[in-house]
């Protein structure tokens, strides 16, 4: 047991408590953050002449030579520290010494911790980013690819007009886009530095925290010493933004498992992304679409979790903060891995475009259109609802389409219709007449604007 306190206590601390209290088998995470901001530290103690330069130079090169024994698997993190913060804190003193004992002048392990927590969740923001940037360009590959792929688009998950899949895609675009604008909103927000703040009440050392500040890549100084070591804000913050993200691929894989379906067949997905079952010979599963959004109850279950952990914590520092970590660290790891395997499979899967568009052709998705021509002919719109209600009564009768009917069908429904109704409700009438902003029509110009958005950074 290695620890980093004990001068007032007269008995051995119990196992079951030390293995109850430690951190170690998960705060490791972030042990590379967690040397960065001792460096930090120590560079400012010795501006601030609370270190000498030699201690300094001592103290960093200690440090470094841990980061390179770790790193050569030459230094294990193991179990007999309590946390990372004592397994760097020890092996420094073990290798220079009593100026090791100087590193947590000025610093407490709330501040600390805080800091290597901040470090990560930075770190991994932009990792997230990345990946979320990554699958927006896949998004937007097969929208300029299909820009005049005719598919069916769904109200209830009942066929309502066509659409393209560029259209359809573009949603997809537009929600991930937004995603990545929380996670920079989040970025932005919680870009202070709480280093200085000390156990809650900051130190009496004369500490220069901007200057810290500025050498970890904040904005600045956190502005409250008590909020500094309190605050989870932005790790809530970030799983929200988690949830939304995995909220986003689970009803986007709702509808990968749909269209893969025998039922529908709209897609195909790859061989290399779908799996097999142990007894029916004929099955190709879609088990990644339907990991990812079962993995989805696990990201909101860490949100729910560290807001009930966060909602009746006296201020400032308390151990049950503690448990911000492993669930911070799987949902960001999960969230991770489904943007990566999701990208993967859908930058693999086949449309066929082929059955969507017959799709779209045997649903009476046209029905709209088939009431706009009616208007354009001068019938009011509630009576063309009705004509056209009638004629998808009389298609189903017989069990065919709008565009398989005869004119004299038409006339005797109505005598308005003409022999331009053809083209009025053909597939590619319906879309590419759409084009205002946003519409299915409008695709190429969506297209355009998501390159330059990618091309931004
Ligand atoms: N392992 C602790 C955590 O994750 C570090 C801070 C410990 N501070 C303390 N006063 N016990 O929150």
């Amino acid at each position: 047991m290695a620890q980093l306190w004990g001068g007032r206590f007269t008995k051995e601390t119990d196992q079951l408590v030390y293995n109850f209290n430690a951190s170690i088998g998960f705060d490791q995470k972030f042990f590379s953050q967690d040397v960065k901001g001792s460096i930090a530290h120590v560079t400012m103690l010795a501006k601030q002449g609370i270190l000498t330069e030699q201690e300094r130079d001592d103290i960093i090169g200690g440090l470094k030579s841990i980061v390179a024994d770790v790193e050569a698997g030459t230094l294990k993190i193991t179990g007999e520290y309590e946390d990372i913060h004592s397994f760097v804190e020890a092996n420094l003193i073990d290798r220079i010494g009593d100026t090791g004992k100087k590193l947590h002048t000025g610093r407490s392990r709330n501040d600390q911790v805080a800091l290597d927590m901040k470090l990560y969740v930075r770190d991994e923001i932009s990792q997230l980013d990345q990946l979320v940037k990554h699958l927006l360009g896949t998004l937007n590959h097969i929208m300029e690819e299909n820009l005049h792929t005719y598919m069916p688009g769904f109200t209830h998950l009942q066929k309502a007009q066509p659409i393209t899949l560029a259209h359809h895609m573009g949603a997809y675009f537009e929600m991930f886009r937004r995603d990545r604008e929380r996670l920079a909103d989040i970025s932005r927000r919680m870009n202070l530095c709480p280093l200085g703040s000390g156990a809650l009440a900051g130190t009496t050392y004369p500490l220069d925290r901007e200057y810290t500040a500025k050498l970890l890549d904040f904005d600045g100084a956190t502005r409250n010493s008590m909020d500094s070591v309190a605050d989870r804000d932005y790790v809530i913050e970030l799983l929200s933004a988690l949830s939304t993200i995995m909220m986003h691929l689970s009803r986007f894989s709702e509808e990968v498992i749909i269209w893969n379906s025998n039922e529908y067949q709209f897609v195909e997905i790859d061989d290399a992304y779908s799996t097999g079952s142990s007894i029916m010979p004929q099955k190709k599963n879609p088990d990644i679409a339907e990991l990812v959004r079962g993995k989805t109850g696990r990201v909101y279950g860490a949100l729910i979790s560290l807001l009930t952990t966060m909602k009746g914590l006296p201020l400032a520092y308390n151990k049950d903060m503690q448990e911000d970590k492993e669930l911070t660290f799987d949902a960001i790891d999960t969230v991770k891995g489904c943007l990566a395997l999701f990208d993967g499979m859908l930058a693999t899967m086949k449309f066929r475009s082929d059955v969507m568009e017959n799709s779209a052709k045997h649903g009476f998705t046209n029905a709209t259109d088939a009431a706009d021509y009616l208007v354009n002919h001068g019938v009011p719109f509630r009576d063309a609802h009705g004509i056209v209600g009638r004629l998808v009564l009389y298609c189903l009768d017989k069990n065919i389409s709008l565009d398989q009917m005869s004119l004299a069908e038409y006339q005797k429904i109505s005598p308005v219709f003409q022999d331009d109704i053809y083209q009025a409700i053909s597939i590619k009438t319906c879309v590419e007449k759409r084009t205002t902003k946003g519409a299915p029509g409008a695709m190429e110009a969506a297209v355009e604007e998501n390159r330059r958005y990618l091309m931004e950074d």
